[in-house]
């Protein structure tokens, strides 16, 4: 049956780009003449059953604005039995035909449990900054994310250069190194050390030192949270919001193995603030814009992904199956520029 009504919740971390999927959602619902729902704050609104009718009125100015107009949360509407009981009880009393879920991996994985155990018929849409969901090139948050580290290295050169040290910059990404690659790459990072490639100590001051004997004192080395040493685990915090410090134990190593003055940056929540880059614009419409169309079709259990240029439906079982890595033959392509 073809959706009438079409609920739509932002879950997770935000991160930019999640208004222009909503005003991509809402303004192509009105074309069909749907209602739709906003769900306040993730699943947690589902729960609680805090909503509110979007029009074209609600959405009028929010494209270029960062976070999200709904509200997010990191409730699980899988924590407990009464919980999911009230989820699936407010989806009928609201009347919704289909539901819209933006959300990273922890959000699209449980939106996929609700799909798998109880036929919720619901669409996801990839959101992340980490880049991590599989059957996407890219998620929206992504581009952002990285133009804000690759600001924060270009300013990071300049200094270093003048002090003659050793600037590292962690950055967010959870448990791969999309950020840190395409940021550190897109900024001439000197080295980028990322989880899918474990590090080795000797080999890392190897590359800075070698530089220093070419008359480049200054490095500037960009890191990945889950960054971790080759035979280690990766860092138990990794994904919590706050510093997994590998940055400045990867800092000490390096002033004491070389004697090179060195300075952290951790970015931080940054990477999750502001205005949307046009990229992340137009596939956050895009990604709306298809998602209502699936529900229109009544193709539910699938999430939105870019593929090549193309917006194709992908089943979410495989979206959040694991994470999307970093393949190695790609960090092979940064490391021709480390030293
Ligand atoms: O998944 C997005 C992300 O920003 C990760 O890169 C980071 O590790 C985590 O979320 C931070 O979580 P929180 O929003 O709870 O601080």
């Amino acid at each position: 049956m073809a959706a009438k009504k079409i609920g739509i919740l932002t879950g997770g971390g935000d991160c930019p780009g999640l208004n222009a999927v909503i005003r991509a959602v809402v303004r192509r619902a009105e074309r069909d003449n749907l209602e739709v729902i906003g769900i306040r704050n993730g699943f947690l609104g589902l729960i609680e059953g805090d909503v509110e009718p979007l029009t074209a009125f609600s959405v009028i100015g929010i494209l270029p604005k960062g976070g999200t107009i709904l509200g997010t949360s990191r409730v699980n509407p899988l924590r407990s039995v009464e919980d999911k009981q009230r989820v699936l009880s407010n989806i009928q009393r609201f009347g919704l035909d289909a539901l819209i879920v933006v959300g990273g991996d922890g959000t699209l994985k449980a939106a996929y449990d609700l799909y798998a155990s109880s036929a919720v018929p619901l669409v996801g849409v990839p959101k992340t900054i980490d880049n991590d969901l599989r059957g996407t090139d890219y998620t929206f948050g992504f581009d952002t994310a990285v133009n804000v580290v690759r600001d924060a290295v270009d300013r990071l050169h300049s200094t270093a250069e003048s002090h003659h040290r050793v600037m590292v910059v962690e950055v967010m990404g959870n448990t791969v190194g999309w950020i840190a690659l395409a940021g550190g790459m897109s900024g001439g990072a000197d080295l980028i050390l990322i989880p899918e490639k474990p590090y080795r100590l000797e080999e890392m001051c190897a590359v800075l030192e070698s530089r220093r004997k070419r008359g480049r004192a200054f490095s500037v080395v960009v890191v990945a949270e889950g960054a971790a040493p080759a035979g280690h685990p990766l860092p138990a915090d990794v994904g919590r919001g706050t510093s997994t410090g590998v940055g400045y134990r990867i800092a000490a190593e390096i002033t004491s193995r070389l004697g090179i003055e060195t300075r952290v940056t951790v970015l931080g929540h940054i990477q999750r603030g502001g205005s949307p880059t046009a990229f992340d614009r137009i596939l956050a419409t895009r990604f709306g814009l298809h998602a209502v169309e699936l529900c229109l079709r009544g193709q539910f259990g699938y999430m939105v992904g870019l593929q090549g240029t193309k917006v194709v439906p992908v089943l979410l079982e495989f979206a959040t199956a694991g994470p999307k890595s970093v393949a190695l033959e790609q960090y092979a392509e940064a490391e021709i520029f480390f030293g």
